[in-house]
């Protein structure tokens, strides 16, 4: 709790602390040709939640050092941070070395965080940072004891308890390994100063790489104390290197985003089968049913029901709507909207307030009106439909000629009868009327009924003329 409110009483105000994300490796470990600076974890680019954990902690400038994938990682992360390139990946002492010439003129501390943890907080930062500054080092290292330490950098003390060096994992001795206090890859520097004593990091180790973690020992021997701020919750540090620690990381960025939601009045049922993105905001008394997937800049507001079984990407969701086991795809739902279940809305569909969309309808790129009615069966593409129109079962519109896209639009308070074909380009005018079972190529007139089918024709008896046919031919 005293973590908390010092946390909080030290957030509004800014740092002329410098953030240095590291995030130039190929991240070799995740057998995957995509960068990992770009991966989406829980809806957002990886190295951006490192980017984003050092602007919610006052930096107002952020350094990002890439390399691997370069021009995708300027894509990914945006354009409020600045770029170093780091030319070849020799290593992380290296990468924050590349970056030596944009803080040239910085006097004052470095944050250096690692491009691929992003369950770190802001608050973690700028406690690390006040560490700091009451240890007065070039350097104070953040560690923490993990459970499973496999993989990271282990510290290692002298005998008067200050830090001694860092080992990683790759070069660490058996009995070494069985620490389990970590060097998690998060460090305050001071520049100028530190970057002298980058320069004197060698390449003497398993992976004949520059390692930042070296810093320590070259300090040590240069008679510089280094401060350790150990995080207090472990939780916090966790790097992603492998699909395995991607999903876990994701698992708790989850469980995050939904306490945090919880505690705002949103109510989830069941957060053990529930997907939600740290981009979603859902409004209070909003009700989230089982096995529902919330994805992207999704907005869902207040007094909704989502699912049971619905995926939302990109949606925007207006108060009191009801989402029942459909996909919503770049889409917006007006307030008190329908779908579902089994609908299909995506490309910028719109839904106007009150209309209804039911099972087994598609809605794509069409601006459907206030209190439409199209429940079941339908598709609906490229159309523009006015309030209050009534769309019948299996009702079609046939938006593409096999080379391009072309529009319907539907007047206001029309019905458009059980399958219907609705050859676009077409116009359907106000208040007019389509038979069911047309096909409709040319324009609508407004109040008018349009059918467009081949003419019912009854045959008194033909059933007894039939059964006589068979009896005769069984007879032969
Ligand atoms: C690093 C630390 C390890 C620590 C762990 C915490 C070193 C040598 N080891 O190991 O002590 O426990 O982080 O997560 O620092 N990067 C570059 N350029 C490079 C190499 C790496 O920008 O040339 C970036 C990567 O993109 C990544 C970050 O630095 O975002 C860390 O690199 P990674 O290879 O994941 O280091 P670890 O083996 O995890
Ligand atoms: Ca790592």
């Amino acid at each position: 709790l005293a973590r908390t409110a010092s946390a909080r009483s030290g957030g509004s105000k800014g740092t002329d602390a410098v953030g240095v994300v590291l995030a130039a490796g190929k991240g070799k470990r995740m057998r995957s040709d995509t960068p990992k600076a770009v991966i989406h974890v829980a809806g957002k680019p990886l190295a951006r939640h490192a980017v984003d954990a050092c602007l919610g902690a006052g930096m107002r400038r952020v350094l990002v050092v890439i390399g691997h994938g370069g021009d995708e990682v300027r894509e990914a992360v945006g354009q409020d941070v600045q770029y170093v390139e780091q030319s070849e990946q020799l290593g992380t002492g290296h990468a924050l070395a590349s970056a030596e010439k944009a803080l040239a003129a910085h006097r004052g501390t470095i944050v250096v965080v690692p491009g691929d943890a992003p369950l770190m907080t802001p608050p973690i930062l700028r406690a690390l940072l006040r560490t700091h500054r009451r240890c007065g080092t070039l350097a104070t290292i953040m560690a923490a004891e993990l459970d499973n330490p496999y993989g990271y950098g282990r510290l290692l003390y002298n005998d008067d308890g200050t830090l001694a060096r860092i080992v990683e994992e790759r070069d660490a001795t058996p009995a070494q390994r069985r620490i389990r206090d970590a060097n998690v890859g998060f460090y305050a520097f001071e520049c100028p100063q530190i970057f002298r004593y980058l320069k004197k990091i060698r390449t003497d180790n398993k992976q004949k790489e520059y390692y930042l973690t070296d810093i320590a020992a070259v300090l040590r021997a240069a008679k510089q104390r280094v401060g350790v701020y150990r995080c207090p919750d472990a939780e916090h540090t966790y790097g992603i290197n492998s699909p395995g620690e991607w999903s876990q990381a994701e698992a708790i960025l989850r469980r995050r985003t939904m306490e945090r939601m919880m505690a705002r009045g949103v109510r989830i049922v069941d957060p053990e089968s529930t997907y939600v993105d740290v981009t979603v905001e859902i409004g209070a008394d909003t009700i989230i049913y089982p096995g529902c997937i919330i994805e992207g800049a999704t907005r869902i507001a207040g007094g909704c029901r989502i699912g049971p079984w619905a995926r939302l990407r990109n949606a925007r969701v207006g108060k009191n709507a009801s989402v029942i086991a459909a996909f919503v795809f770049e889409s917006t739902i007006d307030p008190n909207v329908s779908v579902g279940p089994f609908a299909h809305l995506r490309d910028g569909a719109r839904i106007r307030d009150g209309a209804q969309i039911g099972n087994f309808v598609e809605v794509k790129k069409s601006d459907i009106g206030a209190g439409v009615m199209a429940k079941h069966l339908t598709y609906v593409g490229d159309a523009q439909v006015g309030e209050m129109t009534n769309i019948g079962a299996g009702c079609i519109t046939c938006n593409y000629d096999g080379m391009k896209k072309n529009r319907t639009v539907i007047g206001k308070r029309c019905f458009v009868g059980s399958n219907t074909t609705l050859i676009a380009p077409l116009t359907v005018e106000d208040e007019s009327y389509v038979a069911a079972g047309s096909t409709i190529n040319m324009r609508v007139p407004a109040e008018s009924l349009a059918i467009a089918r081949s003419r019912q024709i009854n045959k008194p008896g033909w059933a007894a003329m039939r059964r006589r046919m068979r009896r005769r031919a069984n007879a032969k």
